[in-house]
């Protein structure tokens, strides 16, 4: 293929890269960006493969063939709640490619730069290398966090803010060691020691941040992959890779931004680590003395018949119980009967960005009734029913009330204030965040106890027996 046309092909693609972001970032539209992004990779892949560089395609295609068989099984078979854990490790092959490639191109015998755009180019190498081997081994240890294979408390080696200083400022050493190397020899040694401590340092940084804090981490991870890439891009004056590499880095630091902004963290207070107790274990504060009311399936289905208003706040529960299409038809029922019904979308509900949005659209939610937290939190004092499905740290009024929670500041839905509060759950147990919720000892809140899916099936029924 012609070198203009693979520019144009580039061009191409990066445009369809900027337009499936775009797409993305509405349910409405996420569907046709999935699409623009497969076309746009597709194009990209293509531009390559017949690129001047490529000489054997025997082995790009077997290596295809095999990534994209795993490729698919893994995708089809993963279960929605174990998303995180697939883009973690995914992420972990960005940082990999990137370590692989940074050395290729090192040891690369037809190299034969000089002077400034020597140093350039070894520049890049060294930093690629470094993102990519931080990015490895941390989004592992991410992994296994979010997999459960390691705890998800935060481990608190001593001193190890110093520990990690030290290790970046004796990669820098190293750095300019490998730049001022003569020989490819003199300059492999500091980059492989400089690789060996990047790829601790991303174990370290990882392992001393908690679980609660895993889904900024996994973004924050999703970024530097990004960065990777892009430094990939420049050793090989690849512009597209470049492209692609920035458009991941910053819209991947953009939602480590707003997610932290979800959970009043600031990036580097998660960065030194902090909250996140194992799940499904209490936190210090006591509700001795303290009673819980029990309600039942008959009862919460006469409460949303009666009411005029009635918000559904889902949570990691219905992702559980999949009880996103009886939800979905309960409230069919409801607005049939001219009962106004919204759903209440926390920004970090769920396991995943967006997960709450995916499962709704999943079921065939209409859209307009599915409203971002900032849209719904002032109307629950008009609301006459809550329906919490399986959330919980999400709304928890310790967040604003006791200023001594782990998750204090982090805005949450006040679901307390509207006139009743029907909560889905099995037991009494914590959420992700470890932390006891005081919401299900309020005079007005009712505890609906069993499998979420059960629950809300066996309100459906009640409420198509009435109609
Ligand atoms: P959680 O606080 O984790 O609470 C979920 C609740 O669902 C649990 O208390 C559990 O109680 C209940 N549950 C589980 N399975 C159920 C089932 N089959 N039927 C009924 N209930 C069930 O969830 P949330 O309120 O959605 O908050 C999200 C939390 O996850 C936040 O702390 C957030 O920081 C964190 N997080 C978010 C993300 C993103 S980006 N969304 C990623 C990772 C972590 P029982 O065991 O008693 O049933």
């Amino acid at each position: 293929m012609h070198e203009s046309a693979i520019k144009v092909a580039y061009i191409g693609a990066s445009i369809l890269f900027i337009m499936a972001l775009g797409g993305l970032s509405h349910q409405e539209s996420a569907r046709r960006g999935n699409v623009f992004g497969m076309v746009g990779m597709t194009i990209a892949i293509i531009a390559t493969i017949l690129g001047r560089e490529v000489t054997g395609y025997v082995p790009i295609i077997v290596a295809m063939v095999i990534g994209g068989a795993i490729g698919i099984a893994v995708a089809s078979r993963v279960a929605m709640t174990s998303m995180p854990q697939l883009v973690a490790i995914l992420h972990s092959f960005v940082g990999l490619a990137a370590v692989l490639v940074g050395f290729a191109s090192y040891l690369n015998p037809e190299n034969h730069l000089v002077g400034a755009e020597r140093m350039v180019h070894e520049s890049e190498i060294y930093i690629g290398v470094f993102i990519g081997a931080v990015t490895l081994t941390g989004s592992i240890i991410a992994w296994g966090k979010l997999q459960g294979v390691i705890t998800s408390k935060p481990l608190y080696p001593p001193m190890r803010h110093w520990v990690n200083a030290g290790l970046v400022v004796i990669a820098l050493w190293l750095g300019t060691m490998f730049v001022g190397a003569n020989t490819v020899t003199a300059g492999i040694i500091p980059l492989g020691i400089m690789t060996a401590i990047a790829l601790l340092l991303g174990v370290h940084m990882v392992m001393a941040i908690g679980g609660a804090d895993m889904p900024v981490v996994v973004s924050m991870l999703n970024s530097y992959s990004g960065w990777a890439a892009a430094a990939t891009g420049f050793m090989l004056a690849n512009d597209l890779l470049i492209v692609t590499g920035a458009l991941v880095g910053s819209s991947g630091a953009i939602l480590s931004y707003i997610m932290c902004r979800a959970m009043n963290r600031s990036f580097i207070s998660v960065i030194s680590g902090g909250f996140g107790v194992a799940e499904g274990t209490s936190s210090a504060r006591s509700h001795e003395g303290e009673t819980i009311v029990e309600t039942s399936v008959d009862e919460t289905a006469e409460w949303l018949a009666d009411a005029s208003s009635v918000i559904i706040v889902p949570g990691y529960g219905m992702a559980v119980a999949q009880a996103q299409y009886p939800i979905n038809e309960i409230t069919t029922q409801l607005r049939n009967r001219g009962v106004e019904v919204r759903f209440a979308i926390h920004p970090v509900a769920g396991r995943l960005p967006g997960h709450m949005n995916v499962l709704l659209a999943e079921a065939k939610v209409p859209y307009d009734i599915v409203l971002e937290m900032d849209e719904i939190n002032e109307d629950f004092p008009q609301t006459d029913v809550v329906l919490v499905i399986g959330a919980n740290d999400i709304v928890n009024p310790d967040a604003e009330e006791d200023p001594g929670s782990p998750i204090a500041g982090m805005p949450v839905l006040q679901v307390w204030k509207a006139r009743t509060v029907v909560v889905m759950k099995r037991s009494m147990a914590t959420g992700y965040a470890g932390v006891e919720n005081p919401l299900f000892f309020k005079e007005n809140t009712r505890m609906l106890f069993g499998d979420a899916k059960a629950s809300v099936d066996g309100i459906l029924a009640r409420l198509m027996k009435a109609a």
